[in-house]
């Protein structure tokens, strides 16, 4: 069995930041954000907690798969920025939307974190443990930044994204997840502290292993990357998805990016920009997509998704 996204959702706050509103309260200039990241505003939560930012992706992916929570075998959620430790997050979707059969639990793997959810429900499905269920990654990393820090407060938004996988008859394709713990202290956030990071550090990584991941995740689909329609990868930073499509050789147009309206939403921006590929009809039945995270940990991976 696979798993098959039957339907996507997302909920990004209203409110919204600008790059020169940033510009009013530490050094820097729309210029110099655009030039570096890509990023042209982020949409920052008020009364919204991550919580409530799950709920709603979730709501909306389930109208969107057209399946009542009552058949929902399990919900994982992906975050880093839960304002509460117990009881978790997906317990907490659970009982918003009444999914009262589902096993829910969270998970952390930074901003690899819905690459990580999604093979890890892909893993229940395939061995046949559960049918259907909701990966959500959602963000309220505003909490956890240093708004004097000019290196990352200008790179972060909020917002949740969410999709509805049903086991479908399929061979399970193979799933691509790495981890370097020795490489930890390049982004980290300590209990009652922001977020850390040391910028060209993470970047340097990412544009080597993210191309390296997507070319072994091809190489074990037995897969050509012209039979591939789209690279959905971790929305951090525009260069770094350049720097991703000029080194496998392909055409950025094939690279779908949303940065420059969320900023960097950490395991939140793959479900993000699916739901608005979906809703804009730009995702057909039948297309190939390549979905890619890497952050902290460090940690980084590939998944295969066949629409
Ligand atoms: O989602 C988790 C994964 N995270 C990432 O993928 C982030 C990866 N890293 C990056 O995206 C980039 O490294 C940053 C966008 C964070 C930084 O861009 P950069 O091109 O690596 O800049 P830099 O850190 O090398 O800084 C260049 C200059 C420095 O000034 P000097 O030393 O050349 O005088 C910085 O102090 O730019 C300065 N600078 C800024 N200037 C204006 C750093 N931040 C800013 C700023 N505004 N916000």
């Amino acid at each position: 069995m696979i798993g098959k996204i039957y339907g996507t959702g997302s909920y990004v706050p209203p409110n919204v930041m600008e790059n020169d509103d940033l510009a009013n309260f530490v050094e820097t200039s729309d210029e110099w954000i655009k030039e570096r990241t890509g990023i042209m505003r982020r949409h920052i939560a008020q009364e919204e907690d991550m919580v409530y930012m799950a709920v709603k992706s979730a709501e909306r992916a389930l109208k969107n798969a057209n399946i009542i929570a009552e058949e929902i075998d399990f919900i994982i959620v992906s975050t880093i920025s839960s304002s509460v430790v117990l009881p978790c997050a997906a317990c907490e979707v659970q009982k918003e939307i009444g999914a009262v059969n589902a096993t829910c639990f969270d998970l952390n793997a930074a901003c690899s974190g819905f690459l990580f959810a999604y093979n890890t429900a892909q893993a229940y499905i395939a061995s046949g443990i559960y049918k259907t269920g909701i990966v959500i990654g959602a963000e309220k990393l505003s909490n956890l930044i240093d708004w004097k820090d000019r290196g990352t407060c200008i790179l972060f938004g909020d917002g949740a994204g969410a999709v509805v996988l049903k086991a479908v008859e399929g061979k399970q394709f193979p799933l691509i997840t790495h981890s370097e713990g020795e490489k930890g202290k390049a982004l980290t956030c300590w209990q009652n502290d922001f977020i850390h990071m040391d910028g060209q550090e993470v970047f340097k990584f990412a544009i080597k292993q993210v191309p390296k991941c997507i070319c072994e995740l091809l190489e074990q689909n037995h897969l050509q990357k012209e039979e591939i329609d789209y690279f959905v990868l971790h929305q951090a930073n525009r260069r770094i998805v350049e720097a991703v499509a000029k080194r496998l050789q392909v055409e950025i147009e094939k690279f779908p990016m949303n940065l420059q309206e969320y900023g960097n939403t950490s395991s939140a921006s793959i479900p993000i920009l699916l739901d608005e590929m979906n809703h804009k009809g730009i995702i057909k039945r039948g297309m190939r997509i390549i979905i890619s995270g890497f952050g902290a940990g460090l940690s980084w991976g590939a998944s295969l998704v066949e629409w």
